[in-house]
C-alpha cells in the first residue's frame, strides 16, 4: 500500500472507547442482576439470520424490513440478513429449540449489537446496542405488568430520570380490522393531507399514520377514531386489568391511543419509555405483546411479551444527568531503577491477588514524571520504591486524594492497605 491509509468507522457506527465502557458495564451488570431475579436467563443468539426471518415478523411493509436492513448474498447464494432487532431472532430459537418444553413460563434475556440503515442523527445509530427480554407462554396481564415493571426498576436502578411510561393495546386480530376499517374511512377523503409516506402507508399499513411525525398529517390525524373504542371485550378487560395492575405496583403511566409500533408482530399490549432529555429520538426503550408469532414461526400457539433499551440512548442521558465517577487505580507503584522496578512487579503482584487495581510506573522514567501519570489516571495511594527504600525496607506512600502521606514497612504493605481500601 502507498501512502498511510485513513480508515474511519462507518457512518452511523461508533467505537466505544474507556473510560465510556465502565458505564456500559455498570448499566449491563445492573440489568443482569435485576433481570435475573425475575427469573428471566440469559440467551446469546447469532448476529445474521435468514432474511426471512425479519421480514416474516417484522413485517415486510415496514420501514425496517423495506428500507433499513443490511441484507447480502452469502457465499452459498442464501440471502441473510444483519438482525435489526432480537425478538425475531429468539422466537425462532424458541422455535427450533423447542425451548416451549421447558417449564412455563420462558424468560430470556439478550444483550448486544442490532442494525438498521436509518439516517444516523443524535440517538440514532446503524449499529447500535439493545438489552432485550422476552416471556414466552404466559397470556395473563400479570406478565404484562410484570415486564413493565422490570423495565422500570431497571432504568431506576440505573439511575434514570426524568423518563415516562406510555401504553396502547393495538387490539388483536378480532378487533384490529374493525379499527383498521374505521381509519380508512375517516383518511378516505383526506389523501391531499398526508404526506407521501402516509399516503403509501394508508393502503398497507393505515395504523402507522397516527405515528408520523410530519406536521401534515399530525393535523389530519386529528379527531381520527381511536383505537381503545375499537377493543373487543378481551382485549378492553385485557388493558383494563393491566393499567389496574401497574397502578397497585405505582408504577407511573400515561395511556397513549395514537402510540403505535414501528413492527408489524405486536398485539394487544405496547408500551415505550420516553425521556425529555433526547430530543428527537426520545425512545428510551420499547415493547409489546406479540401472542401470534410462535405460532406464525411454526411453534405451538404461545403468546409471548417483551422489550427492548437502547443502551446508546440510556448511556447518553446518563452522561447528560451527573458527572461520572470512573473507577481508578487503588494503587500506583512509581519504581526507580532496575531492582525496584523487579520489586514494583513482586509487589504489584500480592496487591492484585487481593483483587485491587495495580498500575506499576515505568522504572526507566524519571520519579516525577511516574507521579504525573498517577495523578492522570487518578490513582488513589502512591507507592515509592528506590535503592533507598530497598535497602531500608521502608517505603514512602501517598494519598493523592486527600495529600495525606507516610512510610511504611514493606512487609506491612498488604495489611496497610486493607486498612484504608
Ligand atoms: P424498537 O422500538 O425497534 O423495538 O427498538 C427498541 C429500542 O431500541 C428503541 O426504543 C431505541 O431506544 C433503540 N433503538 C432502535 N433503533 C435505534 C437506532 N437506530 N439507534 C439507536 N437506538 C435505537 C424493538 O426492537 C423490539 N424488538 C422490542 C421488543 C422486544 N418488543 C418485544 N420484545
Amino acid at each position: 500500500m502507498s501512502g498511510a491509509q485513513q480508515y474511519k468507522t462507518l457512518k452511523g457506527m461508533q467505537d466505544i472507547l474507556p473510560p465510556d465502557t465502565f458505564l456500559w458495564q455498570s448499566v449491563e451488570q445492573t440489568a443482569r442482576s435485576i433481570f435475573s431475579v425475575f427469573g428471566f436467563q440469559e440467551i446469546r443468539l447469532p448476529v445474521l439470520e435468514s432474511t426471512g426471518v425479519f421480514s416474516r415478523s417484522i413485517g415486510e411493509q415496514t420501514d425496517i424490513v423495506e428500507k433499513e436492513m443490511y441484507t447480502f448474498t452469502d457465499k452459498g447464494g442464501r440471502s441473510v440478513s444483519l438482525r435489526p432487532e432480537g425478538t425475531a431472532s429468539v422466537v425462532r430459537s424458541y422455535v427450533e429449540n423447542n425451548l416451549h418444553n421447558l417449564p412455563s413460563p420462558q424468560k430470556f434475556y439478550y444483550s448486544g449489537p442490532m442494525f438498521r440503515y436509518e439516517r444516523p442523527q443524535s440517538g440514532r445509530f446503524r449499529q447500535f446496542y439493545q438489552i432485550g427480554v422476552e416471556a414466552f407462554a404466559d397470556p395473563h396481564p400479570r406478565m404484562d405488568a410484570e415486564v413493565i415493571l422490570m423495565l422500570e426498576r431497571f432504568l431506576s436502578g440505573i439511575g434514570l430520570q426524568g423518563i415516562s411510561f406510555q401504553i396502547n393495546s393495538i387490539g388483536c386480530e378480532q378487533c384490529r380490522p374493525g379499527y383498521r376499517d374505521a381509519l380508512l374511512s375517516f383518511f378516505s377523503g383526506k389523501a391531499d393531507q398526508l404526506c407521501p409516506d402516509c399516503l403509501r402507508r394508508y393502503d398497507r399499513n393505515p395504523l402507522r399514520i397516527l405515528d408520523c411525525k410530519s406536521a401534515k398529517c399530525i393535523a389530519a390525524r386529528s379527531g381520527a377514531p381511536r383505537i381503545t373504542d375499537h377493543l373487543c371485550d378481551d382485549c378492553r378487560q385485557h388493558f383494563g386489568k393491566l393499567q389496574e395492575l401497574l397502578n397497585m405496583l405505582h408504577v407511573a403511566f400515561t395511556v397513549n391511543p395514537e402510540m403505535v409500533r414501528g413492527l408489524d408482530y405486536y398485539t394487544r399490549t405496547t408500551f415505550e419509555v420516553t425521556s425529555q432529555g433526547l430530543g428527537s429520538q426520545n425512545a428510551v426503550a420499547a415493547g409489546g405483546r406479540y401472542n401470534r408469532l410462535v405460532r406464525e414461526f411454526g411453534g405451538p400457539d404461545t403468546p409471548a411479551i417483551g422489550f427492548a433499551v437502547g443502551m446508546e440512548r440510556v448511556i447518553g442521558l446518563l452522561k447528560q444527568s451527573a458527572a461520572q465517577e470512573w473507577p481508578a487505580p487503588a494503587v500506583f507503584i512509581a519504581a526507580r531503577g532496575e531492582p525496584a522496578g523487579t520489586e514494583a512487579l513482586s509487589l504489584a503482584g500480592r496487591l492484585r491477588d487481593r483483587g485491587l487495581w495495580v498500575e506499576v510506573g515505568d522504572a526507566e522514567n524519571s520519579l516525577k514524571s511516574q507521579l504525573r501519570r498517577a495523578d492522570r489516571i487518578s490513582a488513589r495511594h502512591v507507592f515509592i520504591i528506590g535503592d533507598e527504600e530497598l535497602k531500608s525496607g521502608q517505603l514512602r506512600w501517598k494519598n493523592l486524594h486527600d495529600a495525606s502521606q507516610g512510610v511504611i514497612m514493606m512487609t506491612e504493605i498488604e495489611e496497610f492497605i486493607s486498612g484504608i481500601c
